[in-house]
């Protein structure tokens, strides 16, 4: 009988074969066949409309996600006898046809899911008699557009011949049936999507297997609270992984769900983020605070992994948490996202950390104090004794670190992570003494809010760290002090947000202690610069990461560094790549057979002097992380290397003009060395000096193609306003003749005030800086530094001058500083009497150009 319907099938096969072929012409690309230990036809988003019939008969692996079937026909799949493994999820699957599933008899792993499917039809009754020997079954979120109520039943008759069923992901809604015929299942895993469960009753799963080990009944958002029996777990007498996840019952519903688990051992509880929904984000969430009560079932178990997260845990009370009688058991404790402060802790941490003797990770991040701490920590006494000595010596007052006593952590012996990161309002640590801190290989305590870093004692061959985040803490805490330790094995270090500047300003090179860095992290420090000696010895280094700092040129270092890899610039100030980088990285990129690249966002400039940077874009083989990026052109519009590439020639025709501009400059200069003394002494009129100048410098000038609308671009802060705009501009423009360019006159509104300083200097022969004590605090000081600093390596700019106008020379801000080598600085009398002659100084520096 069997026998006969498997010729006639083939028959039909054949027949089938024959008539899709020939008839129906598939638009899709070719799937792509992977041979491996398995035949894979990977055919995934090919919108194909029907099951490909011209593949191998031998695939044992067919990926047919991501398409549009609709409708499953007869026989789709009787072709592909050996197919072990078939994927259809995702393909607007409506409707199965009765013998659409035939053939597949090896059938062990089938993903029917995210289509449209009733399991409850017909649909599921012929799909699951044709796969008998199914192993991993997924047919879940098939019912995202049904309405979420009602009875679901699951079909049993059809599960019931599914001998081998041991994976089941499948949706779960309203008031779910599963007869008795679930109980032969030799189901070990079962995993509810799409779940809109209303009733958790003692009888839910009465029918489901002893043999489930594994249930994931998370992100249940209809769960009525008052319908839930305790007892809902007691059929799953050999569970070891326990998924409530964002199930929103809240924490206390779900730790009295342990109740049938008592003296079970576990591998995972997971009751994480079990908060109600917030209907109105005004409703305050339910605070908890754990008790020896709550816990008394979850604390006769053995469980391994411990996952409390994101449950408003407000306290925990004494032999609550660390009540367990079985704490060994524990080896990963996940109480990150609570408002609990460290403090609750204080007390029985270092009591319970021995018993802590399995935990290897401890993850405490995202932890606010809360107000309930100021009840548990000893601040009152600690207060009055401050105050007590503050009358003694005032100057604790500021140092909030000094007046604390020191803890002694102590850290359950086999811990290995430690994550800590975004914790607020901890007490202080001026002190920590780590005895047992062997084991620890990762430590994130990134953002962790502290006012004094503490000192760390301990021996450095012990320290075995490999991973320290230590972001969003300013390094001042722990470079003053010099108390980060040697940490010989330290592979990756993260140090963002940690004003590293300074630590640079002040020439102390943490990265002493960490020889074996392979990877560093120093995104967003403020960094104008980074000393070749603070990297240069990190020999094993492969990613570096600079982003978000205030870089103009690459740190030289680099160069320096064997095994880089990657290297990420993006958001600095940098104008070019000059050709002894951009060597180096082509040359890292043959010797190491993969460079990365990132220069997004900073200030390019397309101009002769650097055009090479421009073909090196075009020509390398370095993985950059985009294949254009804006520059700037010599004229100061904003333009893009794509654009200049193909202009190349266009823009840079003129290029080698600029040699002559020394040439052109030595001879101006050597003119007026021969002019002035003989002006000078015949005591002429300034004005002379200024027409001959300006006939001669127009024709070196015109004969360079450079043209200018301004003489003068005037920088100055706000105190400069008034002296600039009644003082220095009557002289300039009005005495002298000069043609003028400040933000507050020449500068139109509606357009972009950066575009516009852009323009403004690379049109002007020269930029006077009027410093004033308040000048960086102007919004585009900065700008205007780069801008010019560009101009003036353009060539574009002839002459800088720096006028100190109410304060030192000393005092002129570091920025301006690092223009140091080309600029005239004048420092502004104070006394009328002085003017004049300052005056005749910043004449002549304009007139000279030097
Ligand atoms: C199968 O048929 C389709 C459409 O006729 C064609 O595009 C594709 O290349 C064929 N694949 C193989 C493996 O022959
Ligand atoms: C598919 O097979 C079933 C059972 O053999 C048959 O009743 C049905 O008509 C077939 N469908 C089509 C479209 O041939
Ligand atoms: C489910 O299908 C929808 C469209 O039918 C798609 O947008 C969504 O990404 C799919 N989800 C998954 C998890 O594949
Ligand atoms: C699925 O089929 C069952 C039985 O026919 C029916 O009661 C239920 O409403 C169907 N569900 C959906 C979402 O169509
Ligand atoms: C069943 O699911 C578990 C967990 O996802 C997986 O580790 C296991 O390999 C699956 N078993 C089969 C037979 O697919
Ligand atoms: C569920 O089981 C528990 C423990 O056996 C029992 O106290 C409770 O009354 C039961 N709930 C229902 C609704 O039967
Ligand atoms: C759990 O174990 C304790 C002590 O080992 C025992 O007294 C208690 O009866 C056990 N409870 C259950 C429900 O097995
Ligand atoms: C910390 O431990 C050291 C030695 O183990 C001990 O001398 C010191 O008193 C301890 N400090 C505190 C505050 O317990
Ligand atoms: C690449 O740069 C161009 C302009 O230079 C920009 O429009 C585009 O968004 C950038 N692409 C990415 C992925 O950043
Ligand atoms: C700058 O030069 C480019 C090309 O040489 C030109 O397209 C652009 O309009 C110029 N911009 C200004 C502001 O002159
Ligand atoms: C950019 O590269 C292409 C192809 O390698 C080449 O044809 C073109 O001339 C290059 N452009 C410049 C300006 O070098």
């Amino acid at each position: 009988m069997l026998y006969s319907r498997g010729t006639n099938q083939t028959m039909n096969m054949l027949l089938l074969l024959l008539f899709t072929t020939s008839v129906h012409v598939v638009n899709c690309q070719r799937c792509k066949i992977i041979y491996g230990s398995f035949i894979t036809a990977d055919c995934r988003k090919l919108q194909l409309r029907q099951i490909p019939q011209n593949l191998s008969e031998d695939i044992d692996v067919l990926d047919l996600g991501e398409n549009s079937f609709v409708t499953i026909s007869n026989e789709s799949f009787s072709r592909y006898r050996n197919l072990k493994v078939l994927k259809l999820d995702t393909c607007d699957i409506e409707s199965v046809e009765a013998e659409a599933f035939i053939g597949l008899w090896k059938l062990e792993d089938l993903s029917l899911a995210n289509n449209s499917l009733n399991i409850s039809t017909n649909d599921g009754l012929f799909i699951l008699r044709n796969i008998p020997n199914i192993i991993d079954l997924d047919f879940s979120s098939n019912m995202e557009l049904a309405d979420k109520t009602g009875h679901l039943l699951y079909p049993g008759a059809a599960f019931q011949h599914l001998k081998r069923l041991q994976n089941l992901t499948i949706d779960l809604y309203g008031y779910p049936v599963f007869g008795p015929e679930f109980k032969q299942l030799p189901l070990k895993y079962i995993k509810f999507k799409s779940c809109y469960l209303k009733h958790l009753k003692n009888d839910t799963f009465k029918n489901f297997p002893a043999t489930l080990s594994e249930i994931h009944l998370s992100k249940c958002l209809s769960i009525q609270t008052s319908k839930i029996g305790v007892n809902v777990l007691r059929p799953f007498s050999s569970l070891s992984i326990l998924d409530l996840s964002w199930t929103c019952v809240t924490l206390t519903k779900g730790l009295e769900l342990m109740y049938p688990l008592i003296n079970r051992t576990m591998h995972l509880v997971d009751l994480s983020h079990m908060l109600n929904p917030r209907t109105n984000k005004f409703v305050v969430p339910n605070t908890i605070i754990l008790t020896a009560e709550m816990m008394k079932h979850l604390n006769t178990m053995c469980v391994q992994i411990l996952i409390l997260a994101d449950n408003n845990i407000v306290d925990i009370l004494p032999l609550s948490l660390f009540g367990s009688k079985h704490l060994e058991c524990l080896e990963h404790l996940d109480l990150s996202g609570n408002r609990f402060g460290l403090s609750s802790l204080k007390y029985e941490l270092p009591f319970f950390a021995p018993k802590l003797s399995n935990l290897r990770v401890f993850d405490f991040s995202y932890l606010a104090l809360t107000y309930l701490d100021a009840v548990y920590m000893p601040a009152t006494t600690n207060a009055d004794q401050y105050h007590s000595r503050s009358h003694t010596k005032k100057k604790r007052k500021h140092n909030y670190c000094e007046g604390e006593t020191s803890v002694n952590l102590t850290i359950p012996s086999k811990l290995e992570v430690l994550r800590i990161t975004h914790v607020l309002g901890a007490p202080p640590f001026p002190q920590l003494t780590l005895n047992t801190i062997t084991s620890l290989r990762y430590l994130d305590m990134s953002y962790y809010d502290i006012k004094c870093f503490p000192d760390i004692f301990l021996y450095n061959r012990d320290i075995r760290l490999e991973y320290l985040d230590i972001s969003g803490i300013d390094c001042e805490l722990y470079f003053k002090k010099k108390n980060l330790p040697y940490f010989p094995v330290l592979k990756e270090l993260y140090m963002r947000d940690a004003n590293f500047y300074r630590a640079i300003d002040k020439n102390i090179n943490i990265f002493k202690n960490t020889p074996n860095l392979e990877r560093l992290d120093l995104d967003s420090n403020y960094m104008y610069t980074l000393p070749s000696s603070f990297i240069m010895h990190l020999d094993h280094l492969i990613h570096l990461r600079l982003s978000e700092n205030r870089l103009s040129h690459i740190p030289t270092a680099i160069t320096d560094l064997p095994r880089l890899k990657t290297l990420n610039l993006k958001g600095n100030r940098i104008f070019t790549l000059y050709p002894e980088f951009t060597s180096w990285l082509d040359a890292q990129q043959v010797k190491l057979g993969y460079f990365s690249l990132q220069i997004r966002k900073n200030d390019f400039f397309c101009s002769c002097e650097y055009r090479k940077f421009v073909r090196w874009l075009n020509s390398t083989m370095v993985h950059l992380d985009n294949k254009t990026y804006y520059c700037r052109l010599s004229n100061g519009s904003l333009s893009n290397t794509n654009t200049v590439l193909m202009n190349y020639h266009v823009i840079f025709s003129n290029c080698d003009a600029f040699v002559w501009l020394r040439v052109g400059v030595i001879l101006l200069v050597s003119f007026f060395m021969v002019l002035l003394p003989t002006i000078v002494i015949y005591n002429f009129r300034w004005r002379i000096i200024f027409f001959c100048y300006r006939k001669f410098r127009g024709i070196v000038e015109s004969s360079l193609k450079l043209n200018y609308d301004y003489d003068v671009f005037i920088s100055y802060g706000y105190d400069g306003y008034t002296w600039v705009l009644e003082t220095l501009m009557e002289q300039l423009e009005t005495k002298w003749g000069f043609r003028v360019c400040v933000e507050d006159k020449n500068f139109i509104s509606g357009r972009s005030t950066f575009e516009q300083i852009g323009i403004a200097i690379n049109r002007s022969r020269q930029i006077i800086f009027v410093v004033t004590s308040d000048f960086m605090s102007k919004p585009f000081a900065t700008y205007e530094i780069d801008r010019t600093k560009e101009a003036r390596s353009s060539r574009s700019l002839q002459n800088i001058i720096v006028i100190a106008l109410d304060i030192n020379i000393e005092d002129i801000p570091q920025e301006l500083q690092s223009l140091w080598s080309d600029v005239v600085v004048i420092e502004w009398p104070r006394h009328s009497n002085d003017v004049n002659l300052a005056l005749d100084n910043l004449k002549t520096r304009l007139l000279l150009n030097f």
